[in-house]
């Protein structure tokens, strides 16, 4: 649960719009950095605990990945339910954002949502990529540490880019926890930097 683009025009008008979200803690807030809402979000007991890059490129003109050796792909299936969680934590762990979902995220169960593409080499699932279509908006990526630097994430994002294109899509877009890592990645793929955001989590 998150709410997007919070507007709140003091303290006692956001705490009341909290009061009226049908949800329960925790849950999120995203703003853009520096809105002042994020402070009052703090004052309402709202902890930062992630900022976010928007990347995002036109799907036109994107090169069609090379594929990397030994290494294929699948639609998910919620039958490597076990092999995929594992994946994910050995990719994602080390981000905020994850930590803050726990696991397991849910995504284990997301066959048959949008575009679910894993990447594996054998048996061994290495890589994964959530995708709304035709929307073009990759919700979670993630390569488990020692396959990075092959190309698999490039592949990932071709073949999300196919997906996309034929649902009628235009674009990619990612809104990723901001490291070093996504930013080369992202920046080597030609997306641009569309923004950053701050999530601040209720206790
Ligand atoms: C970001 C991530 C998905 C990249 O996966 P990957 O399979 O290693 O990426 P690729 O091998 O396809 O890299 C393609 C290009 O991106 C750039 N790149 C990727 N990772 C990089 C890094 N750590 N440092 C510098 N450049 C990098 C390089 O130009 C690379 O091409 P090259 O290896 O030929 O130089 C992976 O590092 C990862 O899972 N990170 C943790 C999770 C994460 O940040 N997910 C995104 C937000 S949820």
């Amino acid at each position: 649960m998150r709410l997007e683009n919070v507007r709140a025009r003091d303290l006692a008008a956001l705490q009341a719009l909290i009061a009226a979200v049908p949800a329960e803690a925790p849950y999120d807030i995203a703003v853009e950095r520096g809105d002042p809402v994020a402070a009052m979000a703090r004052e309402a007991g709202f902890a930062p605990y992630a900022t976010t890059v928007m990347f995002a490129r036109a799907i036109e003109g994107l090169p069609e990945a090379e594929p990397a050796d030994g290494v294929r792909l699948l639609t998910y299936d919620n039958a490597m339910g076990d092999r995929y969680d594992d994946a994910e934590f050995d990719a994602l762990h080390g981000l905020a954002i994850y930590k803050a979902m726990g696991r397991p995220t849910g995504y284990r169960q997301g066959a048959g949502f949008g575009d679910f593409t894993v990447a594996m080499r054998g048996d061994r699932l290495i890589g994964f990529c959530f995708t709304q279509v035709p929307e073009g908006i990759i919700w979670w990526l993630g390569v488990v540490p020692d396959e990075r630097r092959k190309g698999v994430a490039r592949m990932l994002i071709s073949s999300a880019a196919r997906a996309t294109r034929t649902a009628g899509g235009t674009h990619l877009l990612m809104e990723s926890e901001d490291t070093p890592e996504a930013r080369a990645f992202f920046g080597a793929l030609g997306f641009r930097e569309r923004g950053t955001r701050e999530l601040l989590i209720s206790s």
